[in-house]
């Protein structure tokens, strides 16, 4: 019988505290997510002070139903993974002090995650034998970027966003037409209602030959179309609202389809993965299923966005390797892949 190992993960880099132990064979023991959305959708936006003083509250009781939940007592883990970065400084700071008082205090090895990685392994966890090399778009709030995973533990940089993340262009855009935050799911669902033809959006450097992104002229051709009503003193009717919605969302499907196809092209590789809460949109995660230049594997929608599962996943897979700390984990709010 192979040996029991017990990964604690935590993540705190935003306004999600989650919290997830997963056994040896990296299967799902329990997963806890206390999302802070209704606490800042009112203020439209992540308030990071808020979002440090809400993990403070959340953490501690988190941790203590999983472990009721899983029936461990904190000493019988073998591993606390925890997010370090990137992220928001505050909450970073209360995830890795947590997770290094228990460390302490259990006698527990505790290793940092880099966000992004922890997004990279979501789809590892149906997905447990994919193995490199094969390419990886990131595509969330803070992040939009293709990399090429040559080895876990080795990963290329292929293409990031030059300006906005598509989440936040989904924020932004959402916020122009008067929609709650978070922006994704409000104009994923009116979308669904909507003629993604109605407005012609450019679709940002479709055509270069680099593998980069750009959301920022899009958003402002949105707030452009927003304005025309304003100027005849006049609300966008819904209808107009849910085509600005389907065509703003073809443009950055198109976008990120384009840039993964280019990736795919310059690279020869033709295994890719997704990740990351703009994942969580229907009409990406189709075009991503229909393409027949690669084959895709995708996270389940709950672990598109932030989550614990994946932050003990990539911890767990990084201690494989050899790498563990104690006191060294830093955090670092603007941590590269
Ligand atoms: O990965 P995530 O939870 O947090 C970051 O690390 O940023 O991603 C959050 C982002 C938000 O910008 C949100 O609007 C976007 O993911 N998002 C979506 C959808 N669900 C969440 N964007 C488009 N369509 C969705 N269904
Ligand atoms: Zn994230």
């Amino acid at each position: 019988m192979t040996e029991k190992f017990y990964t604690l993960g935590i993540e705190t880099s935003c306004d999600d505290t989650g919290v997830a132990v997963l056994n040896n064979d990296n299967e799902v023991l329990c997963e806890f997510l206390s999302s802070q959305i209704k606490d800042h959708s009112k203020f439209g936006g992540v308030i990071p002070e808020f979002a440090a003083r809400k993990h403070l509250e959340n953490l501690l009781p988190l941790v203590d139903a999983a472990l009721k939940e899983c029936n461990l007592k904190g000493n019988e883990l073998n591993l606390i993974a925890v997010t370090c970065g990137p992220g928001l400084m505050g909450s970073l700071i209360v995830g890795v002090q947590t997770a290094k008082a228990l460390s302490q205090v259990w006698r527990v090895p505790l290793i940092g995650v880099n966000h992004i990685e922890g997004h990279l392994f979501a789809p590892l966890v149906e997905a447990k034998n994919l193995e490199p090399p094969f390419l990886s778009l990131i595509v969330s709030g803070g992040h939009t970027e293709i990399i090429e995973v040559k080895n876990f533990g080795d990963y290329k940089l292929l293409g990031e966003t030059r300006d906005d993340a598509a989440g936040e262009a989904y924020d932004k855009a959402a916020k122009i037409l008067g929609l709650n935050y978070p922006g994704g799911p409000e104009i994923d669902r009116l979308a669904k209602n909507g003629n993604p033809y109605a407005f012609n959006f450019p679709i940002p450097l479709k055509n270069t030959h680099e593998i980069e992104f750009s959301f920022s002229g899009l958003k402002t051709a949105l707030l452009w179309q927003g304005e025309k009503f304003q100027e005849q003193n006049q609300i966008i009717p819904e209808q107009k609202i849910e085509d600005l919605c389907a065509s703003f969302q073809r443009a950055v499907t198109e976008a990120l389809i384009s840039k993964i196809n280019l990736a795919v092209k310059l690279t020869g590789i033709k295994k890719v993965t997704a990740s990351g809460g703009v994942l969580a949109n229907s009409a990406l995660r189709e075009a991503l299923m229909n393409d027949k230049n690669f084959k895709v594997w995708l996270p389940e929608l709950k672990r598109c966005t932030d989550n614990a599962v994946m932050i003990a996943m990539a911890g767990r897979n990084s201690f494989k390797r050899g790498n563990f700390s104690r006191d060294e984990v830093v955090v670092n709010p603007s941590l590269n892949i």
